[in-house]
């Protein structure tokens, strides 16, 4: 049997067995890869449209108690300047969101779990609210937190969250994180997220120092078990200034690009009504990364809104883009591009994901 053979057949039957998601993740021939993109944009299109929804990204903070080995805002990594943005930034920028008609902002940064933090993003939950008069939807995006903060940030008014799991691989995940990084305890935050009320989204990253497509076919399979609403993924780059400088063992920047494109497909095949994200770190390593991620299945993109004059801060891989760029540019240039592949954006409205809908008591 041809690749295509293959591929079209486990598409059919959806049989998606890990043995066979880890095929569909590592596909050679150009017609397979094409059938495989082609059938997630068909179901991209018959559960969430073309639409492409908008989460404005607003990253208030690079300050983080964690030691991630792959990231550039790392707490070891001496040379970053801290940051923390006011709250009338914050609060400015969400206005800019609101009265451009993205519909939600996400909040972003570092992992801290001080009580004056926690303050702090209660506070910035409630502003926007009060801004949009309820209207603006919010995301939280600040790590792993008690079960009393996350309920006490979703009373607020946050009522999205993302935590990526990073990689399912309990051998990967503590190849890449130091041992006070516990994976269980990631899992059970992402369980809690759940039950205090929150739509939940997770991804992983692609391409890191020995995954394999088996590891990736697991993640998929957990996202399906964990009955997830959202997914952000993207391809790992690495950061000049840490442990995983080098990029050793990881896939060259192109095949990781290639894989995490595939990935966003097998996920709209497997799961075909959840929100998508197509990453900014597809763009870092294609000009047009993050059309291309559309076409592959996905329907979230994340502008970011962050103030030009903190953007250098927030470096979590290097070669980011829109460094110079302020949300004012990136929102013209997204728009355009957006329309280029002949899709519309979904402005003024929350976008969640039919999937978040169907639920029970949602
Ligand atoms: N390359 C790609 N993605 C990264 N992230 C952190 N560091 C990197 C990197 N070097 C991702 C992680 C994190 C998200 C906010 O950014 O998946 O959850
Ligand atoms: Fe901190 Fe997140 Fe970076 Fe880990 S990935 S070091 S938790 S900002
Ligand atoms: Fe930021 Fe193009 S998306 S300038």
């Amino acid at each position: 049997m041809s690749e295509l053979e293959r591929t079209r057949h486990i598409l059919e039957t959806r049989d998606f067995s890990e043995q066979n998601l880890a095929f569909l993740l590592d596909l050679h021939e150009p017609q397979a890869q094409e059938h495989l993109r082609a059938t997630a944009y068909a179901a991209k299109l018959a559960t969430v449209g073309n639409q492409v929804y908008y989460r404005g990204l607003i990253e208030f903070s690079n300050r983080c108690a964690k030691n991630c080995y792959y990231c550039g805002i790392r707490a070891e990594n001496a040379e970053v300047e801290r940051y923390v943005m006011s709250a009338g930034e914050i609060l400015e920028a969400a206005r800019w969101a609101f009265e451009m008609d993205y519909g939600s902002v996400v909040l972003q940064s570092g992992e801290l779990s001080s009580p004056a933090n926690t303050d702090f993003v209660e506070e910035m939950v409630r502003g926007i609210k009060d801004l949009s008069g309820g209207r603006l939807g919010i995301t939280l995006s600040v790590g792993e937190q008690a079960e009393d903060t996350y309920r006490r940030w979703y009373e607020a008014g946050a009522h999205r969250y993302l935590l990526r799991v990073e990689t399912t691989s309990r051998e990967l995940y503590a190849r890449l994180h130091p041992a006070d990084h516990d994976f269980d305890a990631r899992v059970d935050c992402l369980r809690l997220l759940g039950k205090v009320g929150y739509q939940v989204g997770t991804g992983v990253m692609i391409g890191l120092p020995g995954q394999t497509p088996l590891d990736l076919a697991r993640d998929v399979l957990f996202f399906r078990e964990l009955d997830v609403d959202m997914i952000g993924m993207g391809p790992f780059l690495p950061h000049h200034q840490t442990p995983l400088a080098d990029g050793e063992g990881a896939l060259p920047p192109q095949d990781a690009f290639a894989r995490a494109l595939a990935m966003i497909s097998v996920v709209r095949c497997v799961l075909p009504d959840v929100n998508i994200a197509s990453t900014t770190a597809l763009q870092a390593i294609e000009h047009t990364g993050r059309e291309k991620g559309l076409l592959a299945g996905a329907n979230i993109i994340m502008p970011n809104l962050t103030h030009t004059r903190y953007r250098t801060g927030y470096q979590l891989y290097d070669n980011k883009p829109c460094m110079d760029e302020n949300a004012q540019m990136c929102r013209g240039c997204l728009e355009g591009r957006i329309q280029a592949i002949g899709e519309s954006v979904g402005y003024g409205q929350w976008g969640d994901s039919p999937h978040a809908g169907s639920r029970p008591g949602t």
